[in-house]
């Protein structure tokens, strides 16, 4: 196969056969395709999509080229949830040790932040000591004593996107819709699941901007799933404004905390509670019940736990990862709030450091944004519309001068 061939066939607007698309991938993962061509072919898809047919193609070259789960005789029902990415998303944190409680197996595998978005792996990364990447066979085990596991891709799990997905965060190719479809559901594939649930977004704060073009995202991964026997469910859901009231890794943990102990931002617990419902076989008001009296919270402690961290450290997060900055931003006016672009949100918390701007980046656990003001709410003039976590005054200044565009206040 020529690889600067079937690039320009793409480019050009061809519609590739699965054979071609399974030797691209093959190629990519044993390293005979390199990042450029790999990057350059993701911009070509960028550009000229693809039709059902090759998304299908290329999720299943993507599973193919990693090891699946493969759970025991009479396992209980395996769910699971994705995300396709927002501001302030960390209801991976809440939902997976409170699905657990109900007698499923969660076997959630995430990714790092990708675009302005973040990732539930950097996240779990704040807590000291929490492996991501751990081995099929102790992931498998883990499932069998605790009923969750919360781990990345590695080298033979789901290595294509892997790869693919680190190269699409730093070359400008996250929001394409076969891109998306494929990166989501062959991870999700490889949990051999029984049931999903999407939590699709829209919005300035998301990879696809309108609803029309999140329900097309939706019908995509539904056809993928129905095509390889997934109970599938879509929900699509609004990110015009950050989803709670905290934006940054380590930040992000504390308030999934505040949610696990029957607390926190209240739509942070209502979409928990939403996309929970869709998966597990207990009610909203067992869930609700499992989110107050400390169920889930212990159970997070248990993931903490095999997962090689120490659950003591939870309570000490924001004095672990204390950013040498902490400044309110006050607001400009007294009035309502009626917007808070969460677009412009996610790339002030990049310019903080709280994402990559190439591959091979550290992300800054510390930086972020909390005690962010809602839509709807009353503002003061000179009153705190939210805190910044910075490095230093310069990235303090870049953030802020971000902010100044993403408050929208009225009389
Ligand atoms: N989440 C993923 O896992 N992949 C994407 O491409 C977008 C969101």
């Amino acid at each position: 196969l020529h690889i600067p061939t079937l690039i320009g066939r793409k480019r050009d607007g061809e519609h590739l056969p699965a054979s071609e698309i399974r030797a691209l991938i093959d190629g990519y993962v044993c390293g005979e395709v390199p990042d450029y061509q790999m990057s350059a072919f993701a911009m070509a898809v960028f550009f000229k999509g693809m039709n059902a047919g090759e998304t299908a193609a290329l999720t299943q070259a993507m599973l193919d080229s990693g090891d699946v789960f493969e759970h025991p005789q009479g396992h209980p029902p395996v769910v699971d949830k994705h995300s396709t990415g927002g501001i302030g998303d960390k209801v991976s944190l809440p939902l997976a040790p409170l699905v657990a409680c109900t007698g499923v197996w969660v076997p959630m595998v995430s990714g790092r932040g990708l675009g302005i978005t973040g990732g539930t792996l950097d996240k779990l990364e704040s807590i000291p000591g929490f492996k991501v990447n751990i081995s099929l066979a102790d992931a498998e085990k883990q499932l069998a004593d605790i009923g969750v596991v919360m781990m990345g891709q590695t080298e033979r799990f789901c290595p294509a996107d892997k790869k693919l997905y680190s190269l699409r965060d730093v070359s400008g190719t996250v929001p394409s819709i076969p891109l998306i479809t494929a990166s989501i559901m062959s991870k999700k594939l490889a949990e051999s699941l029984d049931k999903l649930v999407l939590d699709v977004k829209f919005g300035s704060g998301a990879f696809m901007k309108t609803e029309k073009d999140a329900q097309k995202l939706a019908d995509s991964m539904i056809a993928v799933g129905k095509e390889m026997g997934v109970e599938v469910h879509a929900i699509l859901n609004p990110m015009h404004e950050p989803l709670g009231r905290s934006v940054g890794n380590a930040l992000e943990v504390i308030e999934s905390i505040e949610c696990l102990e029957g607390g926190g931002p209240e739509d942070l617990r209502r979409l928990v509670l939403d996309l929970a419902e869709k998966i597990s076989p207990a009610s909203r008001n067992e869930l609700e019940a499992l989110l107050n009296d400390g169920t889930a919270r212990k159970k997070f402690d248990e993931i903490v736990r095999a997962h090689g961290a120490n659950p003591d450290d939870l309570p000490r997060l924001a004095e672990i990862h204390k950013a040498p900055v902490i400044r309110e931003y006050p607001s400009p006016d007294t009035g309502t709030i009626v917007a808070v672009d969460a677009g412009l949100v996610g790339q002030a918390a990049l310019q903080l450091g709280a994402g990559r701007a190439r591959a091979t980046d550290a992300v800054n656990f510390a930086v972020g944004f909390d005690q962010i003001v809602k839509c709807g709410e009353s503002v003061h003039q000179g009153r705190p519309l939210c805190r910044i976590h910075a490095e230093n005054m310069i990235d303090f200044d870049m953030a802020e001068a971000l902010l100044d565009k993403a408050f929208k206040i009225e009389p």
